[in-house]
C-alpha cells in the first residue's frame, strides 16, 4: 500500500491546504493528515482543535486520516508505513526552507522522500497567518477556509475580544 504523509501546523487548515490534500488523495492509496503538536509554537488552536477541523472539512475523501504528532516527522512516518512525505509549494520563496527540510529528513531517513505539489494559482497568496490577520480585524475569509474553520475563526476572536459570537 502506498502512504503519503501530509504534515504541517494547520493553524487552521485554509482552501489552499485542503486543495493539496485533495490531490494528493488521488495519488497515494492512502494519505496522513499529520498535525504537528508543538505547544512551544503558541498555535491559536490547540492540535485536537485544528484536527477537528481538518476532519470536518475532509469527510469527502474516504483515504485520508488526520493525526497529530510530535518530535520528529520521519518517526512518526515511518511508524505510519509512509515513505513520501508531501509539501505544497506556493512561491520560490517557499523553496529555500523546504529545501532545507527536506534534506534534513533526508538525511535522518534515507528511504523517505520528500515530492512537492504546485499549489493551484487561486491559493498562491494563501497562509494560515493572511487568514488569521484578515479574521482578527472582521474581514471576509469565506472564500478562504472552510465554513467551519471560518466559525472557529469568528469564536476564537470574539473570546478574545469578550464579545458573544452568533
Ligand atoms: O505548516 P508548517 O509549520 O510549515 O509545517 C512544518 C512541519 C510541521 C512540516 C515541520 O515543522 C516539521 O516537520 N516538524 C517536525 C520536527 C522535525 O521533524 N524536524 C526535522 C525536519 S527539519
Amino acid at each position: 500500500m502506498n502512504v503519503g504523509i501530509y504534515p504541517g501546523s494547520f493553524d487552521p487548515v485554509t482552501y489552499g491546504h485542503i486543495d493539496i490534500i485533495e490531490r494528493s488523495a488521488r495519488i497515494f492509496d492512502r494519505l496522513i493528515v499529520a498535525v504537528l503538536n508543538n505547544p512551544q509554537k503558541e498555535p491559536l488552536f490547540t492540535a485536537e482543535e485544528r484536527i477537528v477541523m481538518i476532519k470536518n472539512s475532509v469527510m469527502h475523501l474516504d483515504n485520508v486520516e488526520v493525526e497529530s504528532f510530535s518530535g520528529l516527522l520521519v518517526d512518526f512516518a515511518r511508524i505510519k508505513n509512509a515513505r513520501v512525505i508531501v509539501k505544497g509549494l506556493r512561491a520560490v520563496s517557499d523553496f529555500e526552507y523546504e529545501l532545507q527540510m527536506a534534506l534534513m529528513n533526508k538525511k535522518l531517513d534515507k528511504e523517505i522522500e520528500t515530492i512537492f505539489i504546485m499549489t493551484s494559482s487561486k491559493y498562491s497568496y494563501l497562509s494560515s497567518s493572511v487568514v488569521k490577520e484578515v479574521a482578527t480585524f472582521g474581514g471576509c475569509i469565506a472564500t478562504l477556509v472552510p465554513p467551519v474553520v471560518e466559525k472557529r475563526l469568528k469564536e476564537k476572536y470574539n473570546e478574545k475580544h469578550g464579545k458573544k459570537s452568533n
